[in-house]
């Protein structure tokens, strides 16, 4: 079997239409939704995401400014950046790029962004409300694999879902998510470690496989069940002297064997990673649309 290639960069060009659509209502209602991106230091994979998120909201009419800090700014720094933001009326949606330098203490860092404008949903108000079913801001990787599968027709109920990576960003929230979820259309979950010793053993077990490990060719085609769904959420740079960048992108899956195996597939690049961007700029225009409200 030759597994059918799941086009996130497709999924996620109709979502950006249909946000473009409700950017283009807000503003007839005298609302311009904003997102402020704060960047910290100059990692090169970290400046694509935050260059690649600038260009989406450009692209659907959404207010962005992004702040490019130096690595060397002091925790107390940036804190007093996020509070500016919090408090500016142009910004409804804030995000701090991951990872922050090693100085500075990535959670207090979370929790100074006001919950309502917690774009990311990594504030742990947010993930509570996700955790018990009443979500606002669902983190945008893990709602973009979930709107992939809904838009793909990928029918979850009953199935068996094999996560790998238990971060805060992908794995936990996205088990989270479907262990709250309805049980007609959310799978059963089971969550592994990237070292699980038994890591194969669980993953012939799935239906789907979410990955996100950042270990390029983690998933083999032995540990594929036929059939199967397989959701690669890793990103890595892999040194390529072929290619003039002198890098390329591969996820944590062996695609060119694991496609022979699996039901359907989603690539790096081209699956999870514009989906990220597309739900991002989604729970920026819900920020815009909430606050209005509040108003
Ligand atoms: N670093 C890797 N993924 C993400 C993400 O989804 N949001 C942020 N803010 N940082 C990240």
């Amino acid at each position: 079997m030759t597994a059918r290639i799941i086009d996130g960069r497709r999924i996620a060009a109709d979502i950006l239409r249909e946000v473009a659509r409700d950017v283009e209502e807000l503003k007839r209602d005298g609302i311009l939704p904003g997102l402020a991106a704060v960047l910290v230091g100059d990692d090169p994979a970290s400046q694509t995401y935050v260059t690649n998120k600038e260009r989406a909201c450009r692209e659907v009419g959404i207010y962005t400014e992004v702040h490019r800090i130096g690595a060397s700014v002091s925790q107390d720094g940036l804190i007093d950046l996020i509070h500016s933001l919090n408090m500016a009326a142009r910004v409804h949606g804030i995000l701090v790029q991951l990872p922050l330098p090693p100085h500075i203490r990535e959670q207090d860092i979370i929790e100074c962004v006001r919950p309502d404008k917690d774009a990311d949903g990594f504030h742990p108000l947010n993930i509570g409300h996700l955790a018990i079913g009443d979500s606002q801001f669902v983190p945008a990787t893990p709602s973009g694999v979930m709107e992939m599968l809904a838009r793909e027709g990928i029918e979850l109920g009953g199935k068996h879902a094999v996560i790998i990576g238990r971060s805060n960003i992908v794995g936990k929230p996205i088990a989270t998510a479907w262990m709250q979820g309805n049980p007609n259309t959310c799978p059963r979950v089971t969550i592994c470690h990237r070292n699980d010793p038994r890591l194969d053993e669980m993953t012939r077990q799935a239906d789907v496989i979410v990955v996100a490990a950042g270990i390029p060719g983690l998933i083999r085609a032995d540990m594929v069940k036929p059939g199967a769904v397989v959701i690669d959420v890793g990103i890595n740079h892999v040194p390529d002297k072929e290619n003039p960048r002198g890098y390329r992108i591969v996820g944590d899956v062996d695609f060119t064997a694991v496609r022979e195996v699996a039901g359907a597939i989603t690539p790096v690049p081209g699956g999870v990673g514009p989906m990220t961007v597309a739900m991002l700029l989604r729970n920026t225009v819900s920020a815009a649309r909430a606050q209005a409200a509040q108003a």
